[in-house]
C-alpha cells in the first residue's frame, strides 16, 4: 500500500518529537474511504489467548484477528479495576483526571465534561452504538452508558444480563447455586440463552442494518466473559482436561511484598463454592484442587468468548464489509490467576494491568481483501486443525489504553485531539495518551531505528488506591473517601517501579513525601515480580542474581 501524501512530514515531525507538525499532518481527508470501527472490549481478559504465546489457551478467532493486525506485547491499562479504567480510556484521560477510583461518580459532574471515543466519533458524522458492557454501568455512566453524549441510539443490554449473580450454576448435589464455577447447560439456563451470545446477536443485526446505511458506524460491543461467575456453555470445560491445568508459577504471597500492595479478593470469595471452602482471609490459600478448578474455567470462558468473536468478525467478512471496517479487540483490564497468591485484579502487578490490545486496519495491518475474500472465517476451538495461525506484526514497544482515543481518532482520519494542558479539568477535549499511529509504518521504516523512535523510551503509568497499609475488606476497591494510599506504578522495558504514597481524597493529592511503601521488580531476571528489591536499591546493594 502506498503511504498517504502526509506521512514523509509525519515521520519527520516524529523525529523531531514536534507534536504541531503531527498534528496538521494527520488531517487526512475521509469521504468514500471513511472506515467504519467495530471495538471489541472484554472484561477481565489477561493476554492469556494463543496470540500472546499461551500454549493452553484455545482462542483460534482472536489468533486469527491478530494475524491479520498490529498487536501491542505490552498495553496497560491505568487503574485495573472496570468503572475507572472504562472511562479513563473511553476519555482519553489517566485516572487522576477523571478522578474516579471507584464505582461513584460521573466524570461530567465531578471531574470535568469530557468528550468520549464515541462522541467523538457521533459528532464527526458517524453512527455510533454500544452493545453490552462497554461503559461500566451504574452512576460511572450516569445509569445511561453516558446516553445521549456518545451513543446515536439507547444501549443494548442483553436480557439475561440479570441472572448472572443469581443461582443457575448446578451444583454436585443438583440444586441451583450462585457459584464461582458455573459451566451451565444452555437448556437450563433462564431464557435458554447467556449474555455474549446475545450481544453477538443483536452486534450481527446492527452490523446488517448498517451495511445498508450510507453513514459510517462506530461500534462498541463489551463482552462479559471472562470476568467471574464463569458461567459458560459447559461443552468448553472439555477444551480443558483438569489434569492438564497447571499452577499459577508463583502461587504464594511473595516475601518482600509491602502488605499495602496485597488485595484480598473479596469478591470471589461471596460465591458459594468458595465460600464452601473457608479460606482463610486476608491471604488464603485456595486448596490446589480449586485452583486448578479455577484456571480451567477462566479459560473455559476465554474460548467461549472466542467463538462469539468469531461469529462476529465471520459477520463483517459475510457483509463485505472487512475491507472498510477497522476492528479494534482489547480489555478493560487483566486478572491474577492466582500468581502471588491473588485471584481477582486490584492491584498494579503486570499480571492484572498488562492487556491484550491488537488493532486490524484494513490496508494498512494487511492488504484490503480481494472481493469475496474472508479474512476471518468462523473457527470452531474443538478444532485441533485451526490452532495453527501465523502470527501478524506485533510490537513490544510499550503502550497504554488511555492512547486509543487519539490513535483511533487518527486511524480513522479525524482530526486528533490536542495533548491536554496541565491541569485539564476544563477542557472537554484533548487527549493525556499519545497518537499510535507511528507503530504502524510500513515494514522497510520499521527497520531504521532513527524513524522508528527508541522503544526503550516508552513507559506505562498505572494506579491503585488502598484504604490502609494492610489488606482488610474493602482493600480490592475503597470508596473515594477511604482511600488514604495511591499506589503509584511506572512499567518501562526493563523494570516496573511502584510507590505507594499517601493520598487526600478530598482534595485529590498525592503526597510523595509520605511514602509508605515501594515495589522494584526488573523485567529480564524477575518477569513474574516476585522478589521485591526496592529497599535494596534504596541502599544501592542489590544482590547480583536479580540484576537485570
Ligand atoms: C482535503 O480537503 C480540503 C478541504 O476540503 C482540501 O482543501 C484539500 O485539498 C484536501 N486534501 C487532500 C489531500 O485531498
Ligand atoms: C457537556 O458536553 C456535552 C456534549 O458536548 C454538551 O451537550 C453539554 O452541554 C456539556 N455540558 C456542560 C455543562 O458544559
Ligand atoms: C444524568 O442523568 C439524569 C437523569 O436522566 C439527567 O437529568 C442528567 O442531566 C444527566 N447528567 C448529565 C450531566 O447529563
Ligand atoms: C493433556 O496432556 C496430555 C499429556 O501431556 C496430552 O497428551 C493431551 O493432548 C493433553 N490434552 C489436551 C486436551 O490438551
Ligand atoms: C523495607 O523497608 C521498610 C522500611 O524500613 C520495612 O518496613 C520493610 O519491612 C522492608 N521490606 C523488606 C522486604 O525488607
Ligand atoms: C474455618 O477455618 C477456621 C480457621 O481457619 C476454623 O477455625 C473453622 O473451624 C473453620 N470452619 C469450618 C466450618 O470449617
Ligand atoms: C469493499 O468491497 C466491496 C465488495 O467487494 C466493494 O464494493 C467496495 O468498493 C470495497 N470498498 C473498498 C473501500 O475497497
Ligand atoms: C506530606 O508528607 C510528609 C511526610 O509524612 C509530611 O511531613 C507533610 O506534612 C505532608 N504534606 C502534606 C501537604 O500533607
Amino acid at each position: 500500500m502506498m503511504p498517504p501524501p502526509g506521512w514523509p512530514l509525519l515521520w519527520l515531525g516524529l523525529g523531531l518529537g514536534s507534536c504541531a507538525v503531527l498534528e496538521s499532518a494527520e488531517q487526512v481527508n475521509s469521504t468514500t474511504d471513511t472506515l467504519n470501527v467495530l471495538l471489541i472490549i472484554v472484561d477481565d481478559l489477561r493476554p492469556s489467548l494463543g496470540c500472546y504465546g499461551d500454549k493452553q489457551v484455545k482462542s483460534p478467532n482472536i489468533d486469527q484477528l491478530a494475524s491479520h493486525s498490529l498487536l501491542f506485547q505490552n498495553a496497560f491499562a491505568q487503574q485495573a479495576v472496570c468503572a475507572p479504567s472504562r472511562v479513563s480510556f473511553l476519555t482519553g484521560r489517566r485516572p487522576d483526571t477523571t478522578r474516579l477510583y471507584d464505582f461513584n461518580s460521573y466524570w461530567r459532574v465531578h471531574a470535568g465534561n469530557f468528550s468520549t471515543i464515541p462522541q467523538y466519533f457521533k459528532e464527526n458524522g458517524y453512527v455510533t452504538m454500544s452493545v453490552g458492557k462497554v461503559f461500566h454501568p451504574g452512576i460511572s455512566s450516569n445509569h445511561s452508558d453516558d446516553s445521549p453524549y456518545s451513543w446515536s441510539f439507547p444501549p443494548y443490554h442483553p436480557s439475561s444480563e440479570k441472572y448472572e449473580n443469581t443461582k443457575t450454576c448446578r451444583g454436585k448435589d443438583g440444586e441451583l447455586h450462585a457459584n464461582l464455577i458455573c459451566p451451565v447447560d444452555m437448556v437450563d439456563v433462564p431464557e435458554g440463552t447467556l449474555p455474549d451470545k446475545q450481544s453477538t446477536e443483536q452486534a450481527i443485526r446492527l452490523l446488517e442494518k448498517m451495511k445498508r446505511s450510507a453513514r459510517p458506524f462506530f461500534l462498541a460491543v463489551g463482552y462479559h466473559k471472562p470476568h467471574i461467575p464463569f458461567r459458560y456453555p459447559k461443552e468448553f470445560q472439555k477444551l480443558y482436561p483438569l489434569e492438564n491445568i497447571t499452577l499459577a508459577p508463583d502461587p504464594e504471597v511473595p516475601d518482600g511484598l509491602p502488605a499495602v500492595a496485597y488485595n484480598p479478593w473479596m469478591d470471589i470469595r461471596q460465591r458459594e463454592d468458595v465460600q464452601a471452602l473457608n479460606i482463610s482471609v486476608p491471604y488464603g490459600p485456595i486448596p490446589v484442587d480449586f485452583q486448578r478448578n479455577i484456571r480451567q474455567s477462566y479459560f473455559a470462558s476465554v474460548s467461549y468468548l472466542d467463538t462469539q468473536v468469531g461469529h462476529l468478525l465471520s459477520t463483517l467478512d459475510d457483509l463485505q464489509l472487512t475491507n472498510n471496517t477497522l476492528v479494534v479487540f482489547t480489555s478493560d483490564h487483566g486478572w491474577a490467576l492466582g500468581e502471588h497468591g491473588e485471584w481477582a485484579k486490584y492491584s498494579n502487578f503486570d499480571v492484572t494491568t498488562r492487556v491484550p490490545l491488537m488493532f486490524y486496519v484494513p490496508g494498512r495491518t494487511a492488504s484490503f481483501p480481494e472481493a469475496g475474500e474472508m479474512l476471518f472465517p468462523y473457527l470452531d476451538p474443538f478444532d485441533s486443525v485451526s490452532h495453527l495461525m501465523e502470527a501478524g506484526r506485533q510490537t513490544l514497544d510499550l503502550v497504554e489504553l488511555v492512547s486509543l482515543f487519539p490513535t483511533l481518532a487518527s486511524l480513522a482520519g479525524l482530526r486528533v485531539p490536542p495533548p491536554c494542558p496541565v491541569p485539564s479539568f476544563h477542557v472537554e477535549l484533548c487527549r493525556e495518551g499519545e497518537n499510535l499511529l507511528k507503530h504502524f509504518r510500513s515494514h522497510d521504516l520499521e527497520e531504521d531505528p532513527e524513524l522508528r523512535g527508541n522503544p526503550r523510551e516508552s513507559v506505562a503509568y498505572s494506579q491503585y488506591p488502598r484504604p490502609a497499609d494492610s489488606p482488610q475488606w474493602n482493600s480490592d476497591k475503597p470508596s473515594l473517601k477511604d482511600i488514604k494510599i495511591m499506589g503509584y506504578s511506572i512499567r518501562t522495558v526493563d523494570y516496573r517501579y511502584t510507590v505507594w504514597v499517601g493520598f487526600d481524597p478530598g482534595e485529590f493529592l498525592a503526597n510523595f513525601s509520605d511514602i509508605h511503601a515501594g515495589e522494584l521488580y526488573f523485567v529480564d531476571s524477575d518477569p513474574l515480580q516476585d522478589h521485591n528489591i526496592y529497599n535494596y536499591s534504596q541502599h544501592g546493594e542489590i544482590p547480583p542474581s536479580l540484576m537485570p
